[in-house]
């Protein structure tokens, strides 16, 4: 399975931050915010992962991720000139996804929860058309929305509703078969004039393809779209690594637990930021993987 972040748009809702500089390259306490939605891909073992930019910030994107063989990965990079909507991922990313099932994660959308990796590896297994996520919330004015009959099946799906029919918002991670690609092609701007992701979804719902996967109340999710959210993600971050004394997002870590890399090359990722506490993390973790730290224990504790 192919895997994209998109990490593009113009982050306007953050100005003046992201005035001159990408949002998803903005802190999320201890890291860029891109580390976080890596990390989601990264569990669902996905492993060639395609980075949408904005075209100024794509040498800064390359910067920080390479072409992604420190970690495992192979990483590539396509530039998105305008936001010309999240469907639009599609469209730009076609030669990436060639025909193949695409995983797409927003750029400022953070999950953590123990039974995410093992959900997510079992959503992209049994993917038959797309899978998407319900997550409840209090306001869910500000996302896409499901809709969902008395049997739990999904029914209708909205994009911002003024008067939602349920408190089921759909967060910024998708599954999708190859067929997407075409499905995106075919869509028109909606009002606000952007390819939306809620009308691809729809176009699934209708040909009877589409899957709505309860994350329930064990995992979190957070976009980090505004000034509150961010600063809200970010003490989330500061105060379950505070408590746990473990990283969220860690993507050094989660290259080595999932097996991507070695013990001895995770140390020496560690090593090249030894000065910070981040540092000093992934190389004791390399280090107590070596000793014995079993993965599976490590996979149950995210
Ligand atoms: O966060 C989940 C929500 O994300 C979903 O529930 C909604 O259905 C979906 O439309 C989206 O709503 P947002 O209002 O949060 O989308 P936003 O325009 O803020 O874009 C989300 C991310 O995608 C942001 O990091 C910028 C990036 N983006 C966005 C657009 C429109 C791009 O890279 N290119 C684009 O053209």
């Amino acid at each position: 399975m192919k895997g994209i972040v998109l990490a593009g748009g113009n982050g306007t809702r953050l100005h003046p931050l992201t005035l001159v500089g990408s949002k998803q390259l903005v802190p999320v306490y201890d890291k860029p915010m891109i580390y976080y939605p890596l990390s989601v891909l990264m569990f669902a073992d996905i492993r060639e992962i395609l980075v949408i930019t904005r075209p100024t910030e794509m040498p800064l994107f390359q910067e920080l991720l390479g072409d992604g063989e420190h970690l495992g990965l192979s990483i590539s990079y396509a530039s998105q000139e305008k936001p010309r909507g999240i469907a639009d991922a599609f469209r730009v990313g076609a030669d990436h996804i060639r025909g193949e099932d695409c995983a797409l994660i927003l750029g400022d959308n953070l999950f953590h929860g123990a039974k995410l990796p093992t959900l997510l590896r079992r959503s992209a297994e049994r993917l038959r058309g797309c899978v998407m996520f319900g997550h409840e919330v209090a306001d869910p004015r500000h996302f896409g929305v499901a809709e969902v009959d008395d049997r739990g099946r999904l029914v209708s799906i909205e994009e911002k509703p003024e008067r939602p029919r349920s408190n089921l918002a759909i967060p910024g991670l998708y599954f999708f078969d190859g067929g997407v690609v075409d499905v995106a092609k075919r869509l028109v701007p909606s009002a606000r004039g952007e390819l939306e992701i809620t009308d691809v979804l729809r176009a699934y719902l209708e040909d009877g393809l589409a899957d709505l996967v309860w994350l329930g109340r064990g995992v979190t999710w957070l976009d980090t779209g505004s000034h509150e959210t961010l600063l809200d993600a970010g003490r989330f971050v500061r105060d379950l690594q505070h408590r746990q004394g473990t990283r969220l997002g860690c993507v050094e870590e989660i290259a080595m637990y999932m097996g991507f890399i070695g013990a001895a090359e995770c140390h020496a990722l560690g090593a090249r930021m030894s000065t910070s506490p981040y540092g000093q993390y992934v190389m004791d973790r390399a280090l107590a993987y070596r000793q014995g730290l079993p993965p599976a224990r490590f996979l149950e504790e995210l």
